[in-house]
């Protein structure tokens, strides 16, 4: 997120404008706490993980009259446009913001841009912070790897992501993992426990290294802790040993993923869809989301690409969280494209 606000402050003040930052999210914008940016002081932040504004979860947000006391802020600070740098709770609070029905004619224009680790944000590719959790997955299990190898153990590795899957998918395929439980696959809790077991099965019957890692979504409902339980007790009992010769071991990644020196990939993410923000801002953009989509008509017929950046396209907020709805629900073609994969690749991973 750093990248966007030092990209967003550096070409607003080169195209002669004035940024502001808000500190703390929609409750520092409902206590007005504002500060100038200017590009000297943001300079190296792009190298640091988190945002230099810092956050805040701010419930009161879903009352109107907070709302209410956020656009009077903006209006007398003399602000002309908001960039909401954030994942889904910041988006809908930036599309609830700006309703015109609420809003009436408030003179500030909106544009988010999707940040979230758990690329759970419809109509876009990637979201900033997505691509260093993975990198920080990916490096945690190479060094899990090496005990799960010398002892020949089962390790259960719980990453973040909410209610999506996808981290925990890309970066078992990145990580070389031999499984991944996720809750877009829909399998019931016997059915997960099973898919380890069968996994140890094939493992040891192919022979060579006798480790197994399963990457475990933290959507899925068991804690990780019973999880392990449960297939220590299916193991033990294949065996008919009141505990099994396997060694099951869980680590919960936790925050550690959720932080860190961001990647080069993500400094210039967040760096392009900053550029794209202030200028399309100035275009006029009111109510869209800055998305990242390679420059082929993936969406077509929805948004628009940029004239900034070919790969970054405005799309109208209400249709990126209604889209959003929908991947969550897994009713959208890529939530079922997303479910049908780990099916797929369920096989693929233990060959
Ligand atoms: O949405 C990002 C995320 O990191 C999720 O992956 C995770 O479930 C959640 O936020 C953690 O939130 P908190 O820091 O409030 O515990």
């Amino acid at each position: 997120m750093n990248a966007a606000i030092r990209a967003a402050t550096i070409v607003a003040v080169a195209l002669g404008h004035q940024p502001v930052g808000i500190r703390n999210g929609y409750r520092g914008l409902i206590s007005g706490e504002l500060v100038p940016l200017d590009p000297a002081h943001v300079g190296d932040a792009l190298r640091r993980g988190g945002t230099i504004l810092q956050s805040a979860r701010c419930p009161e947000f879903h009352e109107p009259e907070a709302r209410r006391a956020a656009r009077a802020v903006l209006v007398d600070a003399g602000i002309e446009g908001l960039i909401v740098i954030g994942g889904n709770g910041s988006l809908t609070g930036a599309l609830h913001l700006s309703d015109p029905t609420e809003a009436g004619d408030w003179p500030v224009s909106v544009i988010g841009i999707p940040a979230s680790i758990d690329n759970d944000i419809a109509l876009t590719s990637l979201s900033i912070g997505v691509d260093t959790a993975m990198n920080t997955i990916v490096e945690a299990i190479d060094k899990i790897a090496d005990t799960a190898s010398a002892h020949g153990r089962v390790f259960l590795v719980e990453v973040m992501g909410r209610d999506c899957g996808y981290l925990a998918m890309t970066s078992a395929i990145a990580a070389g993992a031999d499984m991944v439980l996720s809750p877009e696959a829909d399998r019931t809790e016997d059915e997960l426990v099973d898919s380890v077991v069968d996994a140890v099965r094939a493992v040891r019957a192919r022979g060579g290294s006798q480790r197994v890692i399963a990457i475990m979504a933290e959507g899925i409902e068991t804690p990780t802790a019973r999880f392990k339980e449960l297939v220590d007790r299916r193991l033990a009992s294949e065996t008919g040993q009141p505990q099994a010769d396997i060694e099951t071991r869980v680590t919960v990644l936790g925050h550690v993923v959720r932080g860190g020196q961001p990647s080069a990939f993500d400094r210039l993410l967040g760096s392009r869809m900053g550029n794209v923000a202030v200028r399309s801002l100035l275009d006029g953009a009111h109510r869209q989301m800055v998305a990242w989509q390679p420059p082929v008509d993936a969406v077509a017929g929805v948004g628009e690409r940029s004239s900034h950046d070919p790969y970054c396209h405005l799309m109208p907020l209400d249709v990126v969280l209604e889209a959003t709805r929908e991947l969550l629900d897994g009713q959208s073609p890529l939530a079922r494209w997303r479910a049908s994969i780990f099916d797929d690749l369920h096989d693929v991973f233990l060959l």
